[in-house]
């Protein structure tokens, strides 16, 4: 016999979900520890506690949870704390009360060094303790927050000293980037974390896939059935994505001159961004299909040809200047950066999808410090109309269609069309469709470092890379920074860079590539 359930909905009655017939997902994490290695620094402080400190005020943690800082630097639980109240009144608003109550879930342990058994077992200790006092049930997630030389003594730490062990609950791992410096490095890396913990454990992060707008892109693509039949090769001319920062380097000297504008923006953000303008919709939104989606755009990535590169690469590196009427100094100027360095702070790149969807399609991507200001586009430049009718009145040319997502700092989506402008004459204008993401909606929105955070809690890994992903970025980065780096296959010529002054779009010259193909660079304001 079938069993029935009694529901409390009539027959034809239409179930809203609540929240005013939105479609949510309630969304709460179970109990956790959360362990920071490298508390003492710029992450913990500007990012990481900050984040959490939001997710408690927000009634998003679990009552059941408590936090570790631990790194060399001397200090304790009191010292740590005051720290980190500083930190959050600097970077999030600030209630006396939220604070409070977060701040008493929150522990310092100081270590010799990262791999250090005695310190580790400190640690332990304060672990299990704690874990019956906020009742954790075992699961823990464990943050490396440490500059990448640290990562490895810090895994093989915490599988020798039974820290990660999993004989009540769970226990994951976060690994902030970079995760390596290139191919070989990053799968050297990954081979030594697979030995210490299985792949569901590791969480790697990329900011930008927590970003709000970012993970609307699947929602616009994929809940509305108007944009996706015109989403590929017969409809779409190029696409155009820009991160650009009027920030320089700031006080981050000795990482930026080991990892360049290529390995900081490229072989993560920008190519998660593209991933997602381009991936094919899942069967199920569901983590692992919408991940495999993202890694088959990267497979389809074309190489970069040696021979071609001109016309596909430019990289620059800004001189002083002015950036919302300050002077700046140039990049060579900048604390700890030695005076003939040659890494590059801009780059702008076009590549090709090998796939049926985008044949033939440009993707160009640019990204750079010291642009005039701080913004991050995503661009669907349309086709011409097939035919244009309009040709012995308006000419012979109309722009255009463009989709725009932008995704920082003013966060919308437009589309951009013509109508014709009132009164007797006949003469078209552009106008603006224009959606401003907060626009109707009194929730909290979380930044990115929430999110992630949140999801890691969850065990949701859809926002964070997995290592098939990773190998695919470098694979693609790689031969690039081989060449921009002097260690091209023989014959290669590396590409051109240029120097460009501290508050303009980067060198001139690498608006060269997009207008020989006909096209400009877009920024819609
Ligand atoms: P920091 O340089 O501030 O380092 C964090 C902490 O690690 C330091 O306070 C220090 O603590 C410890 N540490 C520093 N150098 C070493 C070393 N050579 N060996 C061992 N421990 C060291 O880094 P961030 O906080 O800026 O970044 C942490 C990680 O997050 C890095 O991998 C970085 O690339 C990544 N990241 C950072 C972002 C940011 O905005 N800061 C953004 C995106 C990623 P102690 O000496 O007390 O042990
Ligand atoms: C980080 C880079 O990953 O992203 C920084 O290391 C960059 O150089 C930052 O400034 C940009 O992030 P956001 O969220 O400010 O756009």
């Amino acid at each position: 016999m079938p069993e029935y359930h009694v529901t409390t909905a009539k027959i034809g009655e239409v179930l809203l979900p609540s929240n005013q017939g939105r479609a949510c997902e309630e969304r709460m994490p179970g109990p956790c520890a959360f362990v920071i290695f490298g508390a003492s620094g710029d992450l913990a402080r500007r990012k990481l506690i900050p984040a959490l400190y939001r997710l408690g005020r927000n009634g998003m943690l679990s009552g059941n949870f408590f936090i570790i800082g631990a790194s060399r630097s001397e200090s304790d639980d009191a010292s740590f704390r005051s720290m980190m109240e500083e930190a959050v009144k600097k970077y999030s608003t600030f209630d006396n009360a939220a604070w409070e109550a977060f701040s008493r879930r929150l522990f310092y342990r100081k270590l010799d060094d990262y791999g250090d058994n005695a310190s580790l077992a400190r640690i332990r200790d304060l672990l299990s303790e704690k874990e019956k006092e906020f009742g954790t049930e075992g699961n823990k997630i464990f943050y490396l927050a440490t500059p990448p030389s640290a990562y490895e003594r810090t895994i093989e730490g915490l599988t020798a000293s039974g820290l990660s062990e999993e004989t009540r609950g769970w226990s994951r791992v976060v690994i902030e980037k970079p995760y390596g410096r290139d191919l070989e490095s990053a799968l050297a890396l990954n081979a030594f974390v697979l030995r210490n913990f299985r792949e569901d454990q590791v969480y790697r992060i990329d900011h930008y896939l927590g970003k709000e707008t970012v993970q609307n892109i699947m929602m616009f693509r994929f809940a509305n059935a108007i944009f996706e039949p015109v989403w590929n090769r017969r409809y779409v001319d190029h696409v155009q994505i820009t991160v650009a920062e009027s920030n320089g380097v700031e006080k981050r000297a000795g990482y930026y001159e080991q990892a360049g504008i290529l390995r900081d923006m490229f072989q993560n953000h920008i190519l998660q961004l593209l991933a997602l303008i381009a991936m094919e919709p899942p069967s199920v939104y569901e983590s692992r299909l919408v991940g495999d989606e993202r890694v088959k755009v990267l497979r389809a990535l074309r190489h970069i040809q040696f021979d071609g590169v001109d016309g596909s690469l430019a990289m620059g590196q800004y001189v002083s200047g002015s950036v919302d009427g300050k002077v700046v100094p140039g990049y060579r100027e900048e604390e700890g950066i030695p005076s003939g360095s040659n890494v590059p702070t801009f780059a702008a790149m076009k590549v090709f999808l090998d796939n049926w969807r985008w044949q033939g399609v440009p993707f160009y991507l640019r990204s750079g410090k010291r642009f005039p200001s701080r913004f991050s586009q995503i661009t669907i430049q349309f086709k011409q109309v097939p035919h244009l009718m309009f040709r012995q009145t308006l000419g012979p040319e109309i722009a255009p269609n463009a989709l725009i997502f932008k995704i920082q700092p003013d966060e919308r989506v437009q589309l951009k069309f013509h109508t014709k402008n009132p009164g007797p004459r006949v003469c078209l204008r552009d106008v603006m469709l224009d959606f401003s993401y907060a626009q109707g909606y009194e929730g909290v929105m979380l930044e990115a470092y929430e999110r992630v955070l949140l999801d890691c809690m969850l065990g949701d890994k859809m926002l964070f890379v997995s290592s098939e992903g990773m190998e695919l970025s470098w694979s693609f980065i790689t031969p690039i920074l081989d060449l921009v780096e002097g260690r091209g296959v023989p014959g290669a010529r590396a590409p051109d860079s240029y120097l460009y002054r501290a508050g303009t779009n980067g060198p001139v010259e690498a608006d060269r590539f997009i207008m020989n193909d006909g096209r400009v660079w877009r920024n819609y304001g």
